[in-house]
């Protein structure tokens, strides 16, 4: 997991105007939800593509060598945040994004 010396860099989550600290070594998906904030997932492993967003601003890296994005979809900005870390300060498309309500966390 992330150490407090570690860099977080700011992510805003559009257009539901969300925001969160991803520090640098924790992939975007688990940095949101312990901020609170639910995305879409499944595997969580970079194949299913039930993350699947773009990225309007920023750069990000993969943990992973061969996350399951077509190179067009790469160039075009969808990223897999399951999977993704940040790199820079992000904004990021996801019309699905919301906040996590305590009924929701198990
Ligand atoms: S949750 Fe399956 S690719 Fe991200």
């Amino acid at each position: 997991m992330s150490s407090p010396e570690e860099p977080r860099h700011p992510v805003s989550l559009e257009p539901a105007g969300l925001r969160f600290d991803a520090p640098a070594s924790v992939p975007l998906l688990k940095a949101a939800q312990a901020a609170g904030i639910r995305l879409p997932s499944s595997c969580r492993n970079g194949t299913c593509r039930a993350c699947m967003c773009r990225l309007l601003s920023g750069t990000i890296e993969y943990t992973i060598e061969w996350p399951g994005l077509l190179a067009e979809e790469k160039r075009e900005g969808w990223i897999l945040p399951c999977v993704a870390r940040a790199t820079s300060a992000l904004v990021i498309a996801s019309s699905e994004a919301s906040v996590q309500t305590q009924a929701g966390k198990r």
